[in-house]
């Protein structure tokens, strides 16, 4: 199964047998958006278009595969920016007409869940799935992951990568600003402020009890800089850092867990960039072990967006016998996540 992903700012191709990974080829094209502090999606869209063609060659080449070899060829058409999606798209229905393969048109959220088999094997099913990066925060509730996946929680506003992004702007950090947070942190004391928990309030609980929200949080990490600043007094980036990554961290994995308990589910993959941060992966595997859930965490290059995933989920809509999606497949950037494949 060949793989082709681009719904954001990585431009990947992936080849991939069953549950094993034979190639994993990614382009990234952050560092034209770090004078943005964001992904810009035009910019975005013009380097997928420069790096689909030679990922495809680095990825058969790293396979030892040609496309004549491959069973068929699997894209995410959504959730995502528009003009990304419709370049990989554009180009898995170039390959699947030229070589007559079938198509798969897949969910990106569900791919970032498929792609821990390629590290841990078999996922067991029911799982939860908690996706954190810099486009989303979601819970998801896998009961077969080629047909029947649920949206139990989302943020209802900024995604968690997208608050760490924000708050390491605030304290002048470089951006991407989740992997520069996490360092500082690290020398930080993370009971320093009490900074907001988002949506944890018993009113805000009856309402939105697995949904989560970081915009109040920046805004009071916001506050406390410019408080600090008035005061003329030096402050302790590092304690800042720290409190803000507790606060993140303990509702994410504290409405993880909260869930995994009512669903009655033992198992509990992390997906996205956000899932490297220490701090959350030490919470997540404190509160589940507590709980008797097992984590899985794919490793890093596997959990930020790639093509290996995409291959990984179209690798198992093949094992269980799902049907193709037609080569008018459209670009769907809000596609539902009980949408696996168009
Ligand atoms: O999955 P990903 O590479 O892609 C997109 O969202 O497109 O996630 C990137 C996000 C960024 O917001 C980045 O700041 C965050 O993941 N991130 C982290 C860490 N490493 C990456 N956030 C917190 N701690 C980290 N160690
Ligand atoms: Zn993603």
């Amino acid at each position: 199964m060949l793989g082709i992903e681009a719904s954001c700012d990585e431009t990947g191709v992936g080849v991939v047998r069953g549950t094993d990974l034979l190639a994993d080829a990614v382009a990234s094209s952050v560092d034209q958006h770090v004078r943005f502090g964001g992904v810009v999606p035009e910019v975005a869209s013009r380097a997928h278009l420069e790096a689909m063609v030679p990922m495809l060659d680095k990825a058969q080449a790293d396979a030892g595969v040609s496309i004549d070899d491959v069973d068929a060829i699997a894209v995410t058409c959504g959730p995502g920016l528009t003009g990304a999606l419709l370049v990989g798209i554009a180009a898995a229905k170039a390959l699947a007409l030229a070589h007559d393969k079938p198509l798969y048109g897949i969910n990106h959220l569900v791919a970032h869940v498929a792609v821990d088999q390629l590290e841990h094997g078999p996922l067991p099913e029911p799982t939860a799935a908690l996706l954190v990066s810099g486009g989303h925060t979601s819970l998801l509730l896998v009961r077969d992951i080629t047909c029947d996946v649920q949206m139990i929680g989302e943020t209802i506003d900024d995604a968690a990568g997208e608050a760490f992004d924000k708050v390491a702007r605030l304290l002048g950090l470089p951006y991407p600003g989740g992997p520069h947070i996490d360092r500082v942190a690290a020398a930080g004391d993370r009971s320093a402020i009490a900074f907001p928990r988002g949506l944890t309030s018993p009113r805000d609980l009856a309402k939105h009890r697995y949904d989560f929200s970081f915009s109040g949080l920046k805004s009071a990490v916001a506050r406390h800089v410019e408080h600090e600043q008035r005061m003329g007094r030096d402050m302790d980036v590092a304690d800042v850092a720290a409190s803000f990554q507790d606060a993140v961290c303990d509702v994410l994995t504290a409405k993880t867990v909260a869930a995994c308990e009512a669903y009655g589910v033992e198992h509990l993959v992390i997906g996205g960039g956000v899932a490297a941060n220490g701090r959350l992966r030490q919470l997540a595997e404190q509160r589940a072990a507590h709980a008797g859930i097992e984590v899985r965490v794919p490793r890093a290059d596997l959990c930020t967006d790639n093509g290996a995933m995409v291959a990984a989920l179209g690798a198992e809509l093949v094992r269980r016998g799902r049907a193709a999606s037609s080569l008018d497949l459209p670009a769907d950037s809000s596609m539902p996540v009980t949408r696996i494949v168009a």
